[in-house]
């Protein structure tokens, strides 16, 4: 069992100075951060690409866990690597090769994730499962932040952990959406090893005492 990581999401941050929030999360020796890279097709929302992540990544050493909730994520890859990515997680969702995308990450020498919607079932991944590094369920329909959790996503959690167990596999088991120090608990127990985190974590008046209890699961 990996230990528990957070990874904030930048989305909760502050988009007029996105390195004094990365900072923040440094600061508390934090060592993962969630970036969100919406293209406005996949998911009614907008937010940064390559520019900023390369921009963020002179300012921190953090680990950039770098979502895409892309149509096309394959035609992005290269650009988000090259900026700095350290894992980038593509959606199973789009019509693409998802196989040869997912190989090409680690190839760029990233570790590379697949992510389900809460519509989609633990069956559309199951065939990717040794070949990734990370599976993130989503807990609320990609877009926002600050959405509640969607507790009926638990059994799919435990469901994928369950594979993870009886295949002798090692990827990370990562939620997004709504998770805070109630819903977290619950997915820890489902199996879950890595927590997104942005408005809990973003919103909190003590950002220490939130890091500190999510690293204590
Ligand atoms: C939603 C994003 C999430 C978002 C989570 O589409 O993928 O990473 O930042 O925000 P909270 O933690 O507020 O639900
Ligand atoms: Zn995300």
């Amino acid at each position: 069992m990996h230990a528990t990581v957070l990874a904030p999401s930048i989305l909760a941050g502050d988009h007029a100075n996105l390195a004094s929030s990365a900072q923040s999360v440094e600061s508390l020796g934090i060592p993962w951060i969630h970036l969100d890279i919406m293209d406005g097709h996949f998911v009614p929302n907008l937010t940064f690409g390559p520019q900023t992540v390369a921009a963020l990544r002179k300012i921190s050493g953090l680990f950039f866990d770098t979502h895409l909730m892309l149509d096309e994520p394959q035609r992005y890859i290269e650009p988000f690597a090259k900026a700095g990515s350290n894992l980038i997680s593509i959606h199973i969702e789009p019509v693409y090769d998802h196989t040869s995308t997912l190989a090409r990450i680690r190839e760029l020498g990233c570790q590379n994730g697949i992510v389900l919607n809460p519509g989609t079932p633990a069956e559309a991944i199951e065939p990717l499962l040794d070949k990734v590094d990370l599976v993130l369920v989503m807990t609320v329909q990609p877009g926002f932040g600050g959405q509640p959790f969607r507790r009926d996503m638990l059994p799919k959690i435990a469901r994928i952990a369950r594979w993870r167990e009886e295949r002798g596999l090692t990827f990370r088991l990562e939620v997004d959406g709504g998770i805070d120090l109630k819903t977290g608990p619950e997915c820890r127990a489902a199996g879950v090893d890595t927590f997104v985190a942005g408005t809990s974590f973003f919103g909190a008046s003590d950002k220490a005492a939130v890091a500190k209890t999510f690293a204590g699961w």
